[in-house]
């Protein structure tokens, strides 16, 4: 007989589900069936100060207040007397549906001073673009105006994002002023290289609103997510192995629920290392990014990142085989003659990090027959907390998905079909709720 748990708001079985791994349930399986998405958006209800300097970036920031407050945060923009030359008050003001704020007596008393009272209240602010006079006034502790003395009396984390001309980025003054910055626990971002509003090429132009935003969203995580003060890796993508110097053995991982979870997991607050294969995706803002091709690369790069991480989830679509010879010059075709491959195995990451009992281990199971049962079997080889199973063929290349969340436990979570979005959602809702109550 099956249990039937209740997780959200479904307590039956949806007729949904694939046949496929129904045939696998045992009798003291437990399914918790789970019908809408859980999820945490870290923006949500947050207070967000956008500190804006002037700089001809600063009208980046509008398109960055729009998707902050369309994320359901509370934004509050304040321009800085120069920034009034670059950006109007009206188009924050449409953006955010909030006055903007320019003039430090012009605030509701909300019974705290008027002029600390936004600082005092922000849960994040980012000072984008930060000029090098910006910079220079808040390492000295100047507060003649509202975004100085906001910063001065706020306890909440800081970014900054300089954006100037690529000399006065280099200078001497703005280097020691943004180190002395640093030391006090603001977040500086480096300056994007490339073409400056004036004909040159440099380093010191202001990130694009997604990274901005990818920035702002760690902050608030490192703050109170969930995994804050945790180390997260996260692998992604399919491995290559080279036949010649042109061609490769691969498969067809396009990387997108590895990042997906990336970007989630620096959302909870984990300081996150994406080991990604090749892919096509733009990696997500906040995440070191360490690149292989190979399994074997693949598995240094898991083993040195795993020595003082917590989670390990194991997305890739690792390449269980690779040519025995990779060979150094291209394959010539003779006469009407085919080709043999010999193929040797790779090794297995997870199996490697077997003993590794502190390392709470999350794979994936993309299987073609008999899901259940074989996502079951790696869980227990792999000695792993958590796998993650879906069907192979009906997930390749399609925007939806359907996961079951099967833990050490025996647990079995069947998801509904969703986005990929959704999905890598809820798998990481599930993998930071089953973490803490090991971790407790
Ligand atoms: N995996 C791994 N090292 C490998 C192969 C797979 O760490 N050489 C990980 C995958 O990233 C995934 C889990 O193991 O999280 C299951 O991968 P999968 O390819 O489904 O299973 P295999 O162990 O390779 O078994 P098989 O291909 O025979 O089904």
């Amino acid at each position: 007989m099956l249990q039937c748990r209740s997780y959200d708001r479904c307590s039956t079985i949806d007729v949904r589900y694939p046949a496929t791994w129904m045939h696998d349930l045992q009798y003291n399986d437990t399914i918790t069936t789970v019908s809408g998405y859980l999820s945490m958006n870290i923006l949500s209800g947050k207070h967000i100060i956008l500190g804006v300097a002037g700089s001809i970036a600063a009208y980046k920031i509008a398109e960055l207040a729009r998707n902050l407050t369309l994320e359901d945060a509370l934004v509050d923009v304040i321009l800085t007397k120069a920034a009034e030359h670059f950006v109007g008050q009206a188009t924050f003001q449409a953006l955010t549906g909030r006055p903007v704020l320019t003039d430090m007596w012009a605030l509701p008393e909300d019974g705290v001073v008027g002029h600390v009272a936004l600082g005092i209240h922000a849960d994040a602010v980012a000072i984008a673009p930060a000029t090098a006079n910006t910079l220079a006034r808040i390492a000295a502790g100047i507060c003649d105006d509202l975004l100085t003395t906001t910063v001065l009396a706020t306890q909440a984390p800081i970014l900054c994002a300089p954006a100037m001309n690529p000399q006065m980025y280099a200078a001497a003054a703005t280097q020691k002023n943004i180190a002395t910055l640093r030391q006090r626990g603001f977040t500086i971002l480096e300056p994007a290289v490339g073409r400056m509003a004036e004909p040159m090429v440099g380093k010191g132009r202001l990130p694009e609103p997604d990274v901005l935003e990818g920035e702002i969203r760690a902050l608030l995580g490192r703050r109170s997510g969930p995994l804050r003060e945790r180390q997260v890796v996260v692998t992604a993508g399919g491995t290559r192995e080279p036949i010649d110097p042109v061609r490769y053995v691969g498969n067809r991982s396009s990387g997108q629920m590895g990042y997906l979870l990336a970007a989630l997991a620096r959302d909870y607050g984990a300081r996150v290392k994406l080991i990604s294969g090749p892919t096509a995706l733009t990696p997500p803002p906040a995440v070191t990014v360490i690149p292989v091709e190979t399994t074997i690369q693949m598995r240094d790069a898991v083993l040195a990142a795993c020595v003082d991480a917590d989670i390990l989830i194991m997305n890739a679509a690792v390449a269980d085989f690779r040519p025995a010879h990779a060979l150094v010059s291209k394959i010539k075709k003779s006469g009407e003659s085919g080709l043999i491959l010999e193929l040797v195995q790779n090794p297995d990451i997870l199996g490697e990090l077997k003993e590794h009992h502190k390392l709470f281990k999350v794979g994936f199971a993309a299987e073609t027959d008999d899901l259940i049962a074989n996502a079951k079997g790696k869980l227990a080889r792999k000695n792993l907390q958590m796998i993650v199973a879906n069907d192979a063929v009906a997930s390749i290349g399609q925007p939806d998905i359907q996961v079951t969340l099967i833990n050490a436990d025996g647990e079995i979570t069947a998801l509904p079909r969703q986005s990929k979005s959704q999905a890598a959602a809820a798998v990481l809702m599930a993998i930071a709720q089953r973490f803490n109550e090991r971790a407790c």
